[in-house]
């Protein structure tokens, strides 16, 4: 259920081969489909900082990863993502070196994610973003029709949705695959 969509993955896998992505992060890995599709897309010498809270769910996909023979492009850190981020931020050279980012973690950090990664990518670089539409939900008048227990993330996206529509410092395109990704660009 929460792995991502492959029709998702199968876009995300395009638009990496497409820019020719070599150095990219990845914030919510749980067993590693998305993960997966990174690496096999990425050339021989590319890089994944793939960042979860959680190891034990990236070991039941690491044999999957192994067999693929792309385990050595996956530097896998096991912390709240945040933090990593800004550890990244502490070294100079990290500003502008990555080529694409996918977010598909704690919906409540998605704009603080935001404000590092548009540090962290290139200019013209990618982040994408997953569940961006929440089931549809985010289209509601009110949270009525909303499960209880996605009514907290489905603010924290429509207020994401919103902040990125008005972001100047990106051009987006909200893609309806899955359940939703939003693509993002890094303009300046
Ligand atoms: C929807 S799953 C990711 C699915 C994955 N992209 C895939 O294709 O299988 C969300 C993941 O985000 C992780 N997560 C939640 N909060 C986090 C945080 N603050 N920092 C890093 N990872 C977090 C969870 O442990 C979980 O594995």
């Amino acid at each position: 259920m929460i792995s991502t969509a492959p029709d998702a993955g199968q876009l995300m896998a395009l638009l990496l081969k497409l820019m020719n992505a070599k150095k990219t992060i990845e914030i919510g890995v749980f067993t590693g489909y998305s993960l997966l599709l990174a690496a096999l897309s990425l050339p021989e010498d590319g890089k994944i900082t793939a960042i979860d809270l959680n190891r034990e769910n990236f070991e039941i996909g690491l044999p999957i990863i192994r067999k693929a023979g792309v385990e050595h492009k996956i530097n896998f850190i096991e912390s709240a993502a945040l933090p990593v981020l800004d550890q990244l931020l502490e070294v100079p050279e990290n500003e502008g070196a990555f080529d694409f980012a996918f977010v598909d973690a704690d919906k409540n950090n998605y704009l603080n994610y935001h404000e590092r990664l548009l540090k962290l990518l290139r200019v013209g670089g990618i982040v994408v973003y997953d569940n961006t539409l929440w089931g549809g939900t985010v289209a509601h008048p009110d949270e009525s029709l909303t499960p209880e227990g996605h009514r907290a993330p489905r603010l924290h996206i429509i207020e994401l949705n919103k902040s990125l529509a008005a972001d100047s410092r990106i051009q987006l395109s909200q893609v309806p695959v899955g359940d939703g990704i939003t693509i993002c660009t890094r303009l300046c």
